[in-house]
């Protein structure tokens, strides 16, 4: 039987806009689940949405609709999202769907009954906004003046988690394993050395209802944590389907974000304990991705959309930049200067240049059929070499998956893909082909074929799309690498045609894509989403002058301006400038959006954003009709 390997990522809150953070945790789960694919393992990977709490239902009643309706639409934002990242999930799970209720109420009846659960006052603090309830010593030094902590008093249903508190801590410290990386086992243990208090798991139907009612007590719903946790092993047959369970559980990965850790590492593993099922080999927190230096979030209007990404250079530079940046467990910073830095370096001028000579020289040499390398290729040094460095990345491609550092197994492949654009240098094709002793030219052709064959291997997992583009060039059919074909030289047959081919990655010089791109609204008609008027009146409009403007370097369409807006001078950062010459605007009164916070394009602060009219290839900046002086509200 092959060796199986179950993944899972968070259930994402259904009530976020899913930002680049979000993407990043169930990208990373594709790319292991993908491996492991190719390395034959039976492979389930699992995500799913989070769905009940009060957010939801704040959020449907302000609109008017039942929460069902609300997270059946909501749900939607993270279903296109890993369409569009081509994620290849297994399945899907929704906290609301029956499947995933009835085994919740089943825990929860079971652990009643067997005293893991009992009933208590609570007379303390509560955070509305995060749904838990807060010891005097973890209260905020500001906290009268917060409206969502709140003094509370009421009963509530206990699960005995502070029992395993010991049991917890020999656990984790006989088993190295299960909480990753290092650091973050040092954190749980940490957390460990004070007193664990149960866990409240329960909430009055008065303040929420929606959530899963308790099956002993109609009065009350389960807190969303107790219900979501047991998403990992709902959905992959816990008391309904033995057979399906003990083939996926325990599970090799839950992969999380840091900030729920505590989650995964206590409450979940003593949850488990006193279900009596095992607990999952390893929990592996990775990193934040900052924007910049800052914590990303929908609140502070930095959250970038990976949906911009995604139309601005294609799913798999995207997938790659992501891979590729992060340091697993740590925070990376996502920027796009750098964005646009590794985009050119490694993917255009290293991979995408070498894919190119390679295919150019089989397409003009050789009729567009693979080389034929002759007897022994491996034979020469320069040969065995490029090989064998190609070997070692498969070697710590395959560590790199174990010890989770995918970075370094990506580094490893770049590394060949330099060597093998060395090996080219060196052997000069070009000049091999004006010999009438043609052997030379197709060893250097066929070597390198066979070495970009397995760097697209290599790089399958990460960016599908492309490397399968590659392979089907290099005359294989189908795109797909087949399990194990990485150590094996020779698969590529002489004489076969190869397929179609186009650049892979084309050199961008582009400005950052714009926040939020939508899909785009036929001209003249107007796109149908109303908003209320006090969103409308958040926007503050006024009036400004343009005193100087200049091109930016690098860039093809921004305009560095500063104004004057009333008595304050501000720069603001335009993309006219492939409709306005700097001179040109000098002088004109515009019209400013002037509370947008301030942001940085290619490199350059923006304070603000001059309105203009866009029709096809056309763009006129809005300006006003008469005299008025800078700083005038506009309404
Ligand atoms: N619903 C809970 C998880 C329940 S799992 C049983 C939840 N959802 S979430 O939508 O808020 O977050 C989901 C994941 O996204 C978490 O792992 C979180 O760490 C991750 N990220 C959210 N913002 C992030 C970044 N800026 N960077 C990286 N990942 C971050 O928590």
């Amino acid at each position: 039987m092959s060796e199986t390997f179950y993944v899972t990522t968070p259930i994402y809150y259904v009530n976020d806009i899913p930002h680049i953070g979000h993407a990043y945790t169930t990208l990373l789960a594709d790319v292991l689940a993908r491996y492991h694919r190719l390395l034959g393992h039976d492979t389930w990977f699992l995500t799913g949405a989070d769905e009940h709490g009060q957010k939801v239902q704040d959020a449907a009643r302000e609109r008017g609709i039942s929460e069902q309706e609300h997270v059946d639409e909501t749900v939607l934002r993270f279903k296109e999202l890993w369409e569009r990242l081509e994620i290849t999930n297994n399945d899907f799970i929704r906290t609301t769907e029956e499947r995933h209720k009835v085994i919740v109420q089943e825990v929860l009846q079971d652990l009643y009954d067997r005293d893991e659960i009992y009933k208590a006052n609570y007379n303390g603090w509560y955070d509305v906004k995060s749904e838990t309830y807060i010891t005097e010593k973890d209260l905020p030094e500001n906290f009268e003046e917060l409206a969502h902590i709140k003094r509370i008093e009421e009963s509530n249903y206990f699960f005995r988690m502070g029992k395993y508190r010991d049991w917890l801590i020999e656990y984790i410290e006989e088993h190295p394993e299960f909480i990753q990386p290092d650091f973050r086992r040092n954190e749980t243990l940490g957390f460990l050395k004070q007193e664990l208090g149960d866990l409240c798991i329960s909430r009055p139907k008065s303040r929420l209802t929606w959530g899963i009612d308790l099956p002993f007590d109609e009065e009350y719903v389960t807190y969303v944590w107790f219900d979501a946790l047991v998403n990992y092993i709902s959905a992959v047959g816990y008391r309904r389907d033995d057979e399906q369970f003990n083939k996926w559980w325990p599970a090799n990965y839950h992969l999380i974000g840091k900030d729920i850790l505590t989650t995964h590492t206590v409450y979940w593993p003593t949850m488990l304990k006193a279900m009596g099922v095992p607990l999952p080999k390893t929990i592996f927190a990775h990193g934040w991705w900052l924007a910049g230096k800052e914590k990303m979030s929908k609140s502070e209007g930095n959250a970038i959309n990976p949906m911009d990404y995604l139309s601005a250079f294609g799913v798999d530079a995207s997938r790659y930049y992501l891979m590729a940046e992060m340091t697993l467990g740590q925070d990376a910073s996502f920027t796009h200067e750098k964005f646009i830095q590794r985009y050119n370096s490694d993917l255009a001028n290293d991979l995408g240049n070498m894919s190119s000579r390679v295919l150019k020289m089989i397409d003009s040499n050789c009729g567009g059929r693979m080389a034929e390398p002759g007897p022994d290729p491996l034979a020469g040094e320069d040969e065995r070499t490029l090989w064998d460095t190609a070997q070692a990345a498969v070697v710590e491609m395959e560590k790199s998956i174990h010890n989770m550092r995918l970075d370094l197994g990506i580094a490893a492949t770049m590394n060949v893909v330099r060597a093998c654009n060395r090996y080219f240098d060196k052997r000069q094709p070009w000049k091999q082909a004006k010999d009438d002793d043609k052997t030379p030219l197709n060893l250097t052709i066929y070597v390198s074929a066979e070495v970009l064959r397995v760097v697209s291997a290599l790089l399958y997992p990460v960016m599908p799309e492309k490397m399968s583009a590659l392979r089907i060039a290099l005359g294989l059919h189908g795109g797909e690498p087949q399990v194990n074909d990485v150590q094996k030289f020779g698969v590529l047959q002489p004489g076969c045609l190869m397929g179609n081919y186009g650049a892979l990655f084309p050199r961008h010089k582009e400005d950052p894509p714009s926040q939020g791109q939508k899909p785009e609204v036929p001209e003249g008609v107007i796109d149908a989403d109303t908003i209320e008027f006090d969103d409308f009146a958040k926007v503050k409009f006024r009036t400004a002058e343009v005193l100087e403007a200049e091109a930016i370097e690098g860039s093809d369409k921004l305009l560095k301006i500063q104004i004057q807006v009333g008595q304050e001078k501000r720069q603001v950062v335009s993309g006219i400038a492939k409709f306005y010459s700097p001179q040109e605007i000098v002088g004109k009164q515009v019209v400013l959006v002037a509370n947008l916070a301030p942001r940085k394009v290619f490199g350059v602060e923006s304070n603000g954003m001059l309105l203009a009219a866009t029709k096809g290839k056309r763009l006129r900046l809005i300006t006003v009709d008469g005299e008025l002086n800078s700083g005038a509200k506009v309404s």
